[in-house]
């Protein structure tokens, strides 16, 4: 394997060394061309630029490959809780049954919510997006938690960060607050959480839960993606671990990227709502001039199946069919993806199914609205986050300042 890459620019020979990763993935270190050459490196959306060295997650989006922390997403998926996948993401190894119970009581211990926050969110319209709502209070809680010790700064936002996203869908459909139960396990406290009635006992459904978990985990972390590298930008200007995450979250809001689970059932009920045409859809999609995408189609670093989106369909299909509910929605999706599949639109620019593309139908079968879906990848992608910001300090990585090709006006004087 070469070390280094040779090159010449105007007549000047340069030689740039060659960086490898674990399966030998291949980059070029270009951190000392300006200085050596004069020259920068152009790539919008970044998107052959590394910005990082990472141990958390690894992606093949050739292959269609999912590790974290070496683990493949499909063992984890069978083998693990949300809240283990949690802590071998936030700490590098699968936790053994004391550190479990340990890890899960030390949350625990923060599952409460200052009053002031809820005075503040009673003050928020209904009509706010519950993301943009999430994104504020998670800022707002850093004026509330002082923490001494880093790792409770973990703690307190895995346990509050369901508590907020409860809140929010509460109050939106008109139920009073609701207080985490300590007697139970993470998910099932988030699901009594969100949908317990007053003096009502709530009754655990298995199925639901086993579901939530599952979809939790599929969001758990993605290497370097917009929100993810949000929180590692804002981290490398040592904001705060709170304040990194929010801005996360308003990244992760956006339709591209997690709002597209949202745009996704709004496209289907839409494609349902005119008639069902298929065809007619992907044919928009594939017209330049027309601004519609198939959402949940396509990916940056997938070019193979996103294994995430063959899990989700599988969660669906299983979820809707345990649960006797008939869901048009499914149906269309599976019809869309399968004639999509076949289109050489599609073929050719190696379109496939992404993870968005299912997870909707979990959410709303669960019982969550359309526009707490993206609420709910965020609960998802916090370990993920934590994990990044966390590693980042650890690595000292340097402030992140990319640089620009100006093409704006040359020097001139403003006219008397
Ligand atoms: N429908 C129709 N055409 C598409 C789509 C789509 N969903 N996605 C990409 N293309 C076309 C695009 O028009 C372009 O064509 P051309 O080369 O002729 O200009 C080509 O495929 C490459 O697309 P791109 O936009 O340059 O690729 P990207 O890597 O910059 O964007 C993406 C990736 C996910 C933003 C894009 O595929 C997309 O907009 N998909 C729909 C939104 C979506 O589902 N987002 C969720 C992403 S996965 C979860 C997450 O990250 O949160």
């Amino acid at each position: 394997m070469c070390s280094v890459v040779n090159f010449n620019i105007n007549g000047y020979h340069y030689k740039l060394p060659i960086i490898y990763g674990t399966f030998y993935e291949k980059a070029i270190n270009i951190s000392q061309l300006r200085e050596n050459t004069g020259f920068i490196t152009f790539d919008p959306g970044f998107k052959n630029t590394g910005i990082t060295k990472s141990s958390i997650s690894f992606i093949d989006g050739e292959k269609g490959v999912l590790l974290y922390r070496g683990y493949p997403i499909e063992q984890i998926i069978n083998k693990c809780s949300f809240i283990e996948t949690s802590y071998l993401i936030l700490n590098g190894e699968l936790p053994n049954t004391a550190q479990l119970k340990s890890f899960s009581e030390k949350i625990k211990k923060f599952n409460s919510i200052h009053k002031e926050i809820n005075q503040i969110l009673d003050k928020i319209p209904n009509f706010y997006h519950p993301m943009g709502i999430l994104s504020s209070l998670t800022y707002i809680l850093d004026i509330f938690i002082n923490c001494l010790q880093e790792e409770d700064m973990y703690l307190h936002l895995l346990a509050k960060l369901p508590m907020l996203a409860a809140l929010t869908y509460r109050k939106k459909v008109g139920l009073p607050p609701s207080h985490a139960d300590d007697h139970l396990d993470y998910i099932s406290n988030l699901l009594k959480m969100f949908f317990s009635i007053p003096n009502k006992s709530y009754e655990q459904n298995p199925i639901i839960s086993d579901a939530l978990n599952k979809i939790l985990i599929l969001h758990a972390d993605h290497e370097q993606n917009c929100s993810t590298t949000t929180v590692r930008l804002l981290g490398s200007a040592h904001t705060g671990l709170f304040s990194s995450i929010s801005a996360g979250m308003s990244a992760l809001w956006g339709r591209l990227h997690g709002g597209a689970n949202q745009a996704v059932i709004e496209m289907l009920e839409t494609i349902l709502k005119n008639g069902g045409n298929i065809t007619k859809w992907i044919e928009k999609a594939k017209n330049k001039k027309d601004p519609f995408r198939l959402m949940g189609f396509g990916h940056r670093i997938y070019k193979n199946f996103d294994p995430r989106a063959r899990i989700a369909k599988k969660v669906a299909e299983n979820l809707i069919k345990k649960l006797r509910i008939s869901d048009p929605i499914l149906e269309l999706a599976k019809n869309l993806e399968e004639k999509a599949l076949q289109d050489s639109y599609f073929i050719e620019k190696k379109l496939y199914p992404n993870i968005d593309f299912y997870s909707g139908i979990i959410y709303q079968s669960i019982g969550i609205p359309k526009d707490m879906f993206t609420v709910m990848f965020a609960l998802g992608r916090l370990p993920g986050w934590m994990a990044h910001w966390k590693e980042m300090k650890l690595n000292r990585d340097p402030i992140g300042r990319p640089r620009q090709i100006y093409i704006g006006y040359k020097k001139r004087n403003i006219k008397n």
